[in-house]
């Protein structure tokens, strides 16, 4: 909707700030004027009622006009580029790594000199852990920012960082970074103040003088980190109140009511976009807005704030997508994608979360209905978003897909999910996996699970154990769980170090800043004598490596692996196989996964489900071209073999 008089009276805003010269770009105008109205609708329906409502509105347009002034030429033509090309970020040219500077390649600097070993790998998109200022010690791996601006010293200073980002956009790669919005490190200026007593930096959080309203949150709020931060407030003695703590007592959750603290976010998220970042982590979105009475989640106005942020960014830095790290239950993830005419107005990208652990589910058990029976809520996703997908990343494994999709296959959720538990989390002594609970709730029976992807596929117990064919068996599986993600649709990121398969590290034992936090066992600190084995032939790293890179140039040779909703999940009759179909322009592309450790068999009637039988494929694994028979023809699998097979 075009409010014509809201618009005269903010174009005369921007130019009483002299920022008329943002007004004489044409496409910034026409961005300005399509999006306005919506992003004053929103701004007024969440802060209309506040005191600040006019002045925060005008300080919001400012600092829209002030991006689009500030923003560099070179990004502005990159910004046209991906218009022109559109949903450039469904493309499967994209393949992602995930990987902190320091412990990847000891600095920013560092990074230039290790671009090649990505490229040849096939990665071309990086997703940087938070770099920017974050107390040792408490910094929750970098998710405690003291300063959004100022890259921490650990890893360089903030021109390292414009450097690295120039020479990725040469070589056409993609940076993602992630925003801290959900909280600061309790070492930000704003929680320093509120602790000396500045009742307007208090609003910057939330503050309460008693535990009478804590304990009343406390009652709905689930616990996020249990063991080592317990509750969700903590006690501040210096202004002797409590201040709101979802995440870890030090990262103090920030009060989105206050109308400043969404401008000021804003203005963070806004100078990401103009240091030339193409996607944006917004890190846990779904605690952005909180209610008495709730768990304080996925709340309507979470989505508001949200769709605010996109439509703001869309007019000014409208090069940089959006990736909402919401690990929420498989119906709430959808809404992040937006919702009514919101939909590809709120996040371009999420986690498939559920996914990723249901193929934990399924390799653990051999079983691959509960996977399945979640399809039908992950392919509600709209045409225009789309997935992370990966089977690693720095966090935990949750289970949190739904109780009914266990159930549907006969199991009962309570005791499958401590199958789960016990297999991978080091208490069933003669599993395969290497793992760890992570996060652990004796009120809930909850836990999550800790592990790098090769020790949770057997790998380490196998080499402990001097066991060739176990050893195989757990290469096999890596792979195999890699394939299945890489070509599912969605930008597929892997986990650094990954490629080369490391096991867990258990050295964060000895580091008092860390060792209450299990997930560093899976987050290494790369050997490259370790990773220059990748080129030895025959040696584990080669294996790993290799076949991670044939997976990648597969993924990037057909265009079907990009994700246009052209996935079709197959009925395999064969409940440890599970296929899906890549269908794009005529092409069609079946992927076969065998999640057991015998072998399978399935027969050729696989390939007339949804479709027409072909007369013959072929595996563009192994070259090897396979007709297609009668219903009693069939295809040996492998234990955890797979099939990408080309129609
Ligand atoms: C996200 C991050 C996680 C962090 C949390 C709190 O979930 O991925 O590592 O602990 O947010 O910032």
């Amino acid at each position: 909707m075009y409010h014509i008089a809201l618009t005269h009276k903010i174009l005369d805003l921007a130019k009483k700030h002299h920022l008329g010269k943002s007004v004489n770009d044409q496409n910034f105008l026409m961005r300005f004027i399509a999006n306005i109205d919506e992003i004053h609708h929103i701004f007024e329906s969440i802060y209309g009622q506040t005191a600040l409502f006019s002045e925060q509105f005008e300080a919001l347009i400012q600092s829209i006009f002030e991006t689009h002034l500030c923003r560099s030429k070179a990004l502005k033509d990159r910004d046209y580029q991906k218009a022109k090309e559109g949903n450039w970020f469904l493309s499967n040219q994209l393949m992602g790594m995930s990987l902190y500077v320091d412990r990847f390649a000891g600095s920013l600097k560092g990074m230039n000199t290790k671009l090649n070993y990505l490229e040849n790998l096939g990665v071309n998109y990086l997703h940087l852990m938070p770099i920017f200022e974050s107390p040792e010690g408490e910094s929750d791996g970098g998710y405690a920012v003291s300063n959004f601006r100022k890259v921490d010293a650990r890893f360089g200073s903030n021109e390292d960082f414009e450097k690295l980002q120039k020479e990725l956009q040469s070589k056409n790669m993609y940076l993602m970074i992630d925003i801290v919005l959900n909280h600061t490190s309790h070492h930000h200026e704003w929680a320093k103040k509120a602790k000396s007593g500045d009742k307007e930096y208090q609003d910057y959080f939330y503050f309460y003088n008693d535990r009478n309203i804590p304990d009343q949150m406390d009652e709905t709020m689930p616990e996020i980190f249990p063991e080592s931060s317990p509750g969700s407030f903590t006690y501040i003695p210096e202004v002797d109140k409590w201040v709101m703590t979802v995440f870890h007592h030090y990262q103090w959750d920030l009060n989105y009511r206050n109308p400043k603290v969404f401008n000021e976010m804003l203005s963070n998220v806004f100078h990401y976009g103009n240091l030339g970042v193409d996607v944006l982590r917004i890190d846990a979105p779904a605690f952005i807005w909180k209610e008495l009475g709730t768990t304080c989640q996925n709340l309507p106005n979470a989505h508001k704030l949200l769709q605010l942020i996109k439509l703001c960014t869309e007019v000014a830095t409208p090069g940089m997508a959006l990736l909402g790290e919401a690990i929420v239950a498989p119906a709430e993830i959808m809404n992040y994608f937006g919702t009514g005419r919101f939909i590809n107005h709120e996040c371009d990208v999420a986690y498939n979360a559920t996914h990723m652990a249901l193929q934990w589910d399924a390799l653990a058990t051999g079983d691959t209905r509960i996977m399945l029976s979640a399809q039908h809520e992950l392919l509600k996703k709209p045409f225009g978003g789309t997935w992370i997908t990966y089977t690693r990343c720095h966090d935990d494994i949750g289970l949190g897909y739904d109780d009914y999709m266990i159930e549907q296959v006969g199991y009962t959720p309570y005791l499958h999910r401590n199958y789960l538990k016990n297999y991978y989390g080091g208490i069933q002594e003669d599993s395969p996996a290497a793992g760890a609970l992570f996060a652990v709730n004796p009120k809930t029976n909850d836990a999550r699970i800790s592990g790098s992807l090769a020790s949770l596929c057997g790998l380490e117990k196998a080499k402990n154990a001097k066991d060739p064919q176990k050893i195989e068996e757990s290469i096999q599986k890596i792979i195999m769980m890699q394939a299945h993600s890489f070509l599912l649709g969605g930008i597929p990121i892997i986990f650094y170090g990954d490629e080369v398969g490391y096991e867990n590290d258990y050295s964060y034992l000895q580091d008092s800043g860390k060792s209450y936090d299990n997930r560093w066992m899976h987050r290494p600190v790369i050997d490259w004598k370790k990773n220059s084995l990748h080129t030895k032939k025959g040696t584990i790293e080669n294996r790993i490596f290799t076949a991670t890179q044939q997976l990648i140039q597969i993924r990037k040779s057909h265009e079907a692996f990009g994700d246009y909703k052209n996935l079709e999940w197959l009925d395999s009759h064969n409940k440890s196989i599970v296929g899906y179909k890549r269908n794009l322009k005529g092409k069609t592309i079946t992927c076969l996964f065998n999640f057991s450790d015998q072998l399978q068999e399935l027969t050729h009637y696989i390939f007339e489900t949804n479709g027409k039988r072909p007369k013959k494929v072929k595996d563009l694994i192994t070259g090897k071209e396979f007709k297609i028979g009668m219903d009693h023809d069939h295809l040996v699998f492998e234990p955890y073999g797979f099939y990408v097979l080309k129609e």
